[in-house]
Formats: structure tokens, sequence, C-alpha cells
């Protein structure tokens, strides 16, 4: 019922030449349609990649956006504004946005109503730190996350998110959570999804697995129940690598 999601995460690499060149090799290479996929590019970027794009499946995203409409906010970028360059998706709520930029639960709430008013399909992440995990208190933790970011979210709306759980100890580490780890806290937002919907609406909720995916790991994550897909940082900027990805 849902469709697999592979979604790259370029964070703050690759140069508008660079991108050019993944896009002509990538797009010679993609052929599945039974997986959606998506690259999130920083903002000059994406313009050039949404051309490049156009005639195929390949999405676009963001990597940010802010909450305002418009406003005195310098360096920032509303909704609206990723719409007029293109961009179908935005990233909200990275781990590294919320331990390097203040980003909180509040803030990527308000950012998700953005996203959805203007149409852009919102993928909000997700995820407990070392010491979290290691005091036990994972669930805990992203239980807390979930609930404050999808407050005064609703049903019609909902189905739209994807959740990226990015456990911030995997993020970039080269250690991956165990697929059944990984697979266990999917389940368990679900269930929180559940709660706050009803079955239907979880059920219909994509939900990402992001740490370290590799082309040697991605079949076997792929396989979980509970995992719809993934969010790939490092893996997503070498087109043989990432197409091997959505290949699983
Ligand atoms: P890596 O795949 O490089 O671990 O990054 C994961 C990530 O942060 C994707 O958003």
């Amino acid at each position: 019922m849902r469709t697999p999601f592979i979604a790259g995460n370029w964070k703050m690499y690759k140069t508008i030449a660079a991108s050019r060149e993944f896009a002509i090799k990538f797009r010679e290479l993609h052929r599945r349609n039974d997986v959606k996929v998506a690259v999130f590019a920083p903002y000059p970027q994406i313009p050039v990649l949404v051309e490049m794009f156009k005639d195929t499946s390949i999405g676009v995203g963001a990597q940010n956006v802010h909450f305002e409409k418009e406003g005195a906010f310098t360096g920032e970028i509303s909704a609206s504004m990723l719409k007029e360059i293109g961009a179908q998706y935005c990233i909200i709520g990275h781990s590294e946005r919320r331990q390097y930029f203040g980003e909180t639960d509040k803030s990527v709430n308000l950012k998700l109503k953005a996203l959805l008013a203007e149409n852009i399909l919102p993928v909000v992440c997700v995820g407990e730190n070392l010491d979290e995990r290691e005091g036990g208190i994972e669930e805990k933790i992203v239980e807390m996350q979930i609930r404050a970011v999808f407050e005064g979210i609703s049903m019609n709306d909902a189905i739209k998110v994807t959740v990226a759980y990015e456990p911030v100890w995997a993020i970039g580490t080269g250690r991956t959570a165990s697929p059944e780890q990984a697979d266990k806290m999917c389940g368990y937002i679900r269930k929180i999804l559940r709660d706050i919907y009803n079955k239907d609406i979880a059920e219909q909720i994509t939900i990402q697995y992001g740490g370290s995916v590799k082309p040697d790991n991605a079949a076997e994550i792929m396989s979980m129940p509970e995992i719809d897909g993934a969010l790939v940082g490092g893996a997503s900027l070498d087109p043989l690598k990432f197409i091997e990805i959505v290949n699983f």
C-alpha cells in the first residue's frame, strides 16, 4: 500500500556544476517506477535540478524552510519561495539543524504547517542521540518529538507527511542501527500515529530510516516491514551508489 520512498539529502555539498553532472548520470540510470525518489539539494541547486528532472519522476526538495510567509528574517526562505523555484518536498527537523541551528519541535511544527499550506511535501526527521539510546529512553524521546511535531495537523494533512527516523548516533558515523532496531522504532512511530489519528491514517504514512544507509545494507533495511524508505546522506552524493540504493 505504501510506495517505497528513497530520498537523498545532499546537505551542504555539490556546486551547481556538480549537481548537473549528477543529474545527467542519474537520469540515465534511473529506471524504477515502483519507488519514489527525490534529491534534497542546497537552495541554489534546486531550480537547476527541477529543470533537469522535469521529464522524469525524480523529485527535488529543500533541506529547510522558515515558517513565516515573509518578513524581516534575514537569511531565511519561505515555503512560497520554495514553491516558486519548483521544490516539491522539504526536509524539516534534521538533527543537524536541531544541533547547530536551534531547531526545536515547536519550530518544526510551525514549519510543517507552513509547508502544508503551500502543498510542499514535508519530510520530518526525528531521532534520539547516543546518550538517550544508552539511557534506554529512545522511545520516549521520539514519542515526544512526534506528538509535538504533529500537534494541530489534520488527518488529511498527516498522510502527506513522510517521517524519517534518524538516530543521531548513526548519522555520518558508519554505525547503522541494526535493521531490527530501526524497524522497531519505525513500528513504534506508527503506533504513536495510530494513537494520535487512527489505524487507517497511520498505515498510510511513509516512515523512512536514515543513518549510514549504503548500497550494501539498503536491501536488508528495505526488507523490514515497518520501514518504507531511506533518507540517505553521504551515499546519495554519488549517482552510482544512489542508484544502487534506489534499486535495492
Ligand atoms: P548519512 O547517510 O551520511 O549517515 O546521513 C544520514 C542523514 O543525515 C540523512 O539525512
